[in-house]
């Protein structure tokens, strides 16, 4: 029997309001279903052809009216307007049996979509004369007469011992420095601020001076950066150089699709390169619990794996069969090691109240009440998918799960997430209306409060501090010690600062890298907050000179979500060079920022990313 085939096509749109016409043929004899994933909404009372018999995030089930091959419906309110948006991943389920994956051609119209694009996106860099520099530009940097041969087993002395940071620079460069007397290369103690350097190379010497291993750490990593540009003859040089923030971050999703430990492992090492010292590691989300919790191994034999007849759904890219993974505590151990080898604190996020289908869907016993009859919708289309403040089991779930997080992760910092707690939620619960009546709150918001509140003062008992997205403020409970992460918008992440709150500046508009590049069909992403260029994510000035409270302004992050991030390349593609614009964003002042400076720059940094295997979206010019 031929497989069956499906003809995924958009049909008509009227402003946000799209048609799907799905076209089937070579289909069994049989009764069977249909199952796909979209990351939209159906409207049930627009389809033809079909019932839909369920919809859970971007999974749905549609039964088709007896012997159709034509199905059609509607999602509302929600634009699609690239290739990344269409359904994918159908499969039938048969009474008996499911066939497939069936992956089956999705042909897209491409004049249905683009009617009202251009057509044409430009260039993405400025037509300036290439020069090898270094990113992100130090604060002062002269070129200076002569050059300086890098000997692959150069000796290095220094006033601590140096195997860390040796290992670092040599697995970036390839080479094998080893700290030895007669040495080329001196690190020397000087007194300036913890993360300035100074990296002086003369024809007979490479001089690092810094105040702390960090400094040190810069200065090889910029010493770094010039090896791999120009090979074993260094152009002399004297640079003076010191960050601009002191959070330098780079989030990615490992919840909606799982990432490896080697992609990490390798992820953190290109972070080094740039300068990058947090990784804000989201290990919790609807789609998928990643992190393996000893008292509770359900939530990773449940949550971690998606698939079709398993307690969660095929969601996003998923088909059929189990999709997933989880990372062992020996794993994390590794990781967070590795990355202390290179610089870089990890932040892990265990994302509540809201994103928590997956943890649901494996403790229900602690994490459901029954009696609960209130009904919401996520931003992702959960209807079930919001922690209750009001159950013990929540707080017994919540302590356990940080009594480990806090064992696992060095870091000063926990991110609690915080964000997109859908409207509705928790207004029918029996148990949250007795609570907000003893604490006297007024508004379902307090509820959220009262949860965040407690999980800043719990950490607090483990020495640890609270970061959370904006809406941890949200209900007004949390402490000015809780970090908040501006997502919605720069003015979000001013406000926060204004109101005394540290701040960590996301703003999606200049900084998600899971935004798509442009406006083009054919460039993966999503767009609810624009599209991206290279340009854009250069523009972004976190701290403006006007801004009244700079002080609480502390660095900047990258965010990468995962939806679309279905392989290595994928990600790859999405973050570089983006990454580099932000890595300058992140530590340049705006005195040394210039975009044609950049874009001169780049062509030697694509040279380097090109030695690091990094499939990056090569710019156009
Ligand atoms: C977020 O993008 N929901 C923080």
């Amino acid at each position: 029997m031929p497989a069956p085939l499906i003809h995924s096509q958009v049909t008509r749109r009227d402003g946000d309001d799209v048609w799907f016409q799905l076209t089937l043929s070579d289909l069994p004899d049989t009764q069977w279903k249909l199952h796909f994933c979209l990351a939209r909404q159906i409207d049930p009372s627009s389809l033809q052809g079909a019932t839909l018999e369920r919809q859970s995030g971007s999974y749905k089930v549609m039964v088709p009216h007896s012997a159709s091959h034509n199905i059609q419906f509607c999602c509302r309110r929600t634009p699609i307007k690239r290739n990344s948006d269409m359904p994918q991943r159908f499969f039938l389920s048969l009474p008996q049996a499911t066939i497939g994956p069936q992956l089956l051609p999705v042909t897209l119209m491409a004049q249905d979509l683009a009617m009202d694009e251009p057509a044409s996106h430009g260039a993405d860099l400025p037509t300036v004369e290439a020069f090898n520099g270094i990113v992100p530009h130090p604060a002062s940097l002269t070129l200076l007469e002569g050059n300086f041969r890098l000997a692959e087993r150069a000796h290095v002395t220094g006033p601590v011992n140096l195997t860390g940071l040796l290992n670092h620079f040599n697995e970036l460069t390839s080479l094998a420095l080893t700290q030895d007397h007669d040495a080329e290369i001196q690190l020397i103690e000087a007194a300036m601020p913890p993360e300035a350097y100074r990296l002086s190379i003369t024809p007979h010497e490479v001089r690092i001076a810094a105040a702390t291993d960090t400094g040190w750490r810069h200065g090889l990593i910029s010493l770094a950066q010039w090896y791999l540009q120009h090979g074993e003859s260094l152009p002399c040089i004297e640079l003076a150089d010191q960050p601009r923030f002191g959070f330098r971050g780079i989030f990615l999703d490992c919840g909606r699709h799982f990432h490896s430990t080697a992609t990490i492992k390798r992820l953190l090492k290109l972070m080094s390169l740039y300068k990058f010292n947090r990784f804000h590691w989201h290990l919790t989300d609807d789609e998928g619990w990643r992190l393996e919790i000893n008292a509770f191994p359900e939530l990773t034999k449940v949550g971690a794996w998606r698939g079709y007849g398993l307690p969660i759904d095929p969601q996003l890219s998923g088909g059929h069969a189990p999709y997933g993974g989880y990372y062992t505590q020996r794993e994390v151990r590794e990781l967070v090691a590795y990355a202390t080898e290179l610089g870089i604190t990890i932040i892990p996020e265990i994302d509540i109240p809201g994103h928590c289908h997956a943890a649901i869907k494996a403790l229900p016993e602690l994490l459901v009440e029954a009696a609960d009859r209130s009904r919401y919708l996520s931003v992702q289309y959960f209807d079930d998918n919001v922690l209750n403040p009001a159950l013990p089991g929540t707080y017994r779930f919540l302590e356990t799960v940080l009594d480990e997080v806090c064992e696992l992760f060095p870091s000063e910092h926990i991110h609690m997430g915080g964000d997109e707690v859908p409207t509705g939620v928790w207004t029918d619960s029996p148990a949250c209306q007795q609570l907000m009546q003893q604490e006297g709150y007024l508004d379902c918001r307090e509820l959220q409060g009262h949860l965040l509140r407690h999980c800043q003062r719990y950490l607090a008992t483990k020495g640890k501090r609270m970061m959370g997205w904006e809406e941890v403020l949200h209900g007004d409970k949390v402490s000015r010690d809780a970090t908040v992460f501006a997502w919605t918008s720069f003015q979000a992440g001013l406000d926060a600062a204004n109101a005394g709150y540290p701040v960590v500046m996301a703003p999606a508009q200049f900084l998600y890298l899971d935004l798509a590049w442009n406006h083009s069909i054919d460039e993966p992403g999503l767009y609810w907050a624009g599209t991206l260029n290279l340009e854009q994510v250069y523009a972004c000035d976190p701290a403006p000179a006007d801004c009244h409270a700079c002080d609480n302004i502390l660095g900047v992050l990258s965010p990468l979500w995962s939806e679309l991030i279905t392989s290595r390349d994928r990600l790859d593609y999405m973050l570089f060079p983006r990454m580099l614009a932000t890595a300058e964003v992140a530590w340049s002042a705006t005195a040394h920022k210039a975009w044609t400076h950049f874009a001169a720059r780049l062509p030697g940094q694509l040279h380097i990313l090109d030695q690091q295997q990094v499939r990056y979206r090569v710019p156009q010019r």
